[in-house]
């Protein structure tokens, strides 16, 4: 079993030979609500951040933090705790670690400075600059990929859509000219296209954290990006993880009335 971290809170708590390597500064075009609730979100790491991490996998998440194991045979983990303006992580292979960073929060309304300290555990001098530029472009990424999804969600957070539970899509002949194109419906947005089996309307919007949905290589099923959620569209149930409550609901009805197209819903 590896180490699960006593005093996380401290700095350096396992008395390591740590060297600050790197420090990285930014301000994010998020508010610091977005930014906690990226700290805490364990789950997006290997879909969303997937050129960084290649496996993850919950052990125990809580209030205090996460820690998920970083490999299948589970020889490593990631330790995160938080603290009212800062967090840490801490890296571990086979119950050793390695690594120790800490980011210190500062809300800036509407958007949030980050200030970011990166120990290394037994670093060599030559090695330094190399570790240095190794963890300030894995934070660059990191952030740009995590500032532009806390962008996209805040702003499907502030959108007002359409509550209508019937909406005429306009004359057949224009649609096909203009498709595909996205409407609104009871809440929820689509993209309707024309297939060979009829017009289809393929929701947009992830239930989950309303990130984008994708036409999933699997047939008939869409997939989200940001914590790799994949949904059947016929039932619209969660199909990847099984026991997650998220549903698209059923697809809209889709009827052609005088030349028109009308959605309604199911
Ligand atoms: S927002 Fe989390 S899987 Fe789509
Ligand atoms: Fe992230």
């Amino acid at each position: 079993m590896p180490v699960v971290q006593k005093n996380p809170l401290t700095k350096n708590p396992n008395g390591l030979d740590l060297k600050l390597v790197a420090t990285y500064r930014r301000q994010i075009q998020a508010s610091l609500v977005r930014v906690w609730e990226n700290v805490l979100d364990w789950e997006h790491l290997p879909h969303l951040h997937d050129s960084s991490f290649k496996y993850c996998e919950l052990d125990e998440a809580g209030r205090w933090g996460w820690r998920v194991w970083s490999d299948p045979d589970h020889s490593g983990h990631f330790e995160l705790a938080v603290d009212t303006d800062r967090y840490v992580v801490r890296a571990y292979i086979g119950g050793q670690q390695f690594s120790e960073i800490w980011t210190f929060l500062s809300d800036r309304g509407g958007s949030t400075d980050i200030s970011v300290e990166f120990y290394a555990a037994g670093t060599s001098d030559d090695k330094r600059a190399d570790i240095s530029k190794m963890y300030l472009n894995l934070y660059q990424v990191l952030w740009d990929e995590d500032e532009t999804m806390m962008q996209e969600r805040q702003r499907r957070l502030d959108q007002q859509r359409d509550a209508s539970t019937e909406v005429n899509l306009g004359e057949i002949a224009l649609l096909r000219e203009k498709a595909p194109i996205r409407f609104e419906l009871n809440r929820k947005e689509y993209l309707l296209s024309e297939q060979a089996t009829g017009w289809v309307a393929t929701p947009t919007i992830c239930p989950h954290l309303l990130g984008p949905l994708e036409i999933s290589e699997e047939p008939g099923q869409v997939r989200c990006h940001w914590h790799g959620y994949v949904f059947d569209l016929q039932s619209g149930k969660c199909v990847t993880p099984a026991d997650t409550p998220c549903s698209l609901g059923l697809p809209p009805h889709l009827m052609v009335q005088e030349g028109q197209l009308i959605a309604v819903k199911r």
